[in-house]
């Protein structure tokens, strides 16, 4: 059967609008040291991308009584998204240039007892969000700050394997990649479930899995799309939380659960519009202050890091790129952050030098909230 591009477009759009779908095993991908690194080619595949609704063609149907129709095209057509694809890829590659240099045990005997605090010497994370972008930057950060374990949840299969055994083969800690959707949460209790069981009780969460949406008018926004977004960006935090924060009230283990909002949970961004995204954020920052509270006497403590615009594939849509100037001009760094500008807070409210520290929402937008 020949498919036409269209016709395979389609055939993506449905399954992008798919509801989480259920497999029977939670199968994680494990680097440990003493195992020799796979090595393997990026392939950024369409259909296993198409869990995220991050087109790579968008279909487009017009119906005109005035020729509209016909002076763009046969009515019926898609325009391609490619520069978000090449993003994601290029993110990839920038990625595979940086090196990962782990905190060895004689350079952490060497260190002041305040830089042994402010490292993770012997903790195992969890980050979701980890296959890319400020999760894969913070995950390479916790390791150079002395992880024991890293662990990537991601829904991205194909992102997310190479992503862990590129920070094994890099660093040569232990590593391991679970295929989790943050909506599915008996995944994810199975899949902390195996952490535990591998690498004992985490000591510290990321939540940086989510999605974005914008220029979208609150009057059309889609309520399909509303619930779905929320659905991730929210419900999939406080579902992470909840598994993990189990895991460490029933160990007794103190813990350290970080959740990525931004700063659209503060204010609202100008001049896209994007209800739904800053709603999501807006929730997750006091999902984080309501655990904080509720969690303290379990010495489990939640923080939120709220970043302004990042230069990530999140941006990198070529609709943006007329905002992305007015985004600059509004803050007073004049730049939007780079895609490492979160890891050295990450590090520090991963470690016990934050130990009195819950609850907070700290902002990391280059000033953009000052005006
Ligand atoms: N980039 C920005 O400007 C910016 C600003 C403020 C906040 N943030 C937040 O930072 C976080 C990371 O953003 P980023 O720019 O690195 O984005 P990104 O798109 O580069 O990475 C997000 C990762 O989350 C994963 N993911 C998406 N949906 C998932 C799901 N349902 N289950 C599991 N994994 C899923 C993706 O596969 C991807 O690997 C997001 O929560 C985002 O809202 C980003």
């Amino acid at each position: 059967m020949a498919f036409t591009t269209r016709s395979v477009s389609c055939a993506l759009r449905l399954i992008s609008r798919a509801p989480v779908v259920r497999s029977n095993l939670v199968n994680p991908v494990l680097y440990h040291p003493l195992m020799q690194a796979r090595t393997f080619s990026v392939a950024v595949s369409l259909f296993k991308k198409s869990e995220v609704i991050r087109e790579t063609e968008v279909p487009v149907s017009i119906y005109s009584p005035d020729g509209r129709a016909a002076a763009a095209g046969p009515g019926h057509f898609s325009i391609p998204v490619k520069e978000t694809l090449a993003a994601a890829t290029a993110s990839i590659a920038e990625a595979e240039n940086e090196n990962v240099i782990p905190l060895g045990a004689t350079v952490y005997n060497s260190m002041s007892p305040t830089m042994q605090k402010m490292s993770v010497m012997g903790k195992v994370i969890i980050v979701t969000g980890g296959a890319r972008g400020l999760g894969n930057h913070m995950a390479r950060a916790c390791v150079e700050a002395g992880a024991k374990a890293m662990i990537i949840f991601d829904a991205n299969q194909d992102l997310g394997d190479e992503a862990a055994a590129e920070l094994h083969r890099k660093s040569g800690i232990d590593v391991s990649f679970f295929k989790v959707d943050v909506r599915d949460g008996d995944a994810i209790n199975a899949a902390v479930e195996q952490v535990v069981n591998l690498y004992g009780t985490p000591d510290v969460l990321i939540n940086s899995a989510g999605i974005a949406d914008s220029n979208i008018k609150a009057e059309t926004y889609d309520p399909a799309l509303f619930r779905r977004l929320i659905d991730i960006n929210l419900t999939g935090s406080f579902l992470m939380a909840q598994s993990v924060g189990r895991a460490m009230m029933a160990a007794g283990k103190p813990g350290s659960i970080i959740m990525v909002a931004s700063m659209s949970g503060s204010i609202v961004n100008y001049p896209q519009e994007q209800s739904c995204y800053n709603a999501s954020k807006a929730g997750v920052i006091q999902l984080g202050k309501s655990l904080a509270a509720e969690w303290a006497k379990y010495a489990i403590r939640v923080n939120c890091i709220s970043p302004g615009y990042m230069d990530t594939a999140l941006n990198k849509v070529p609709a943006l790129d007329a905002q992305k100037k007015i985004w600059r001009s509004l803050t007073p760094q004049d730049r939007l952050g780079a895609v490492d500008d979160l890891n050295g807070l990450c590090v520090f409210l991963a470690s016990d030098a934050s130990s009195f520290m819950t609850g907070s929402n700290i902002l990391i937008d280059g000033g953009y909230t000052l005006y």
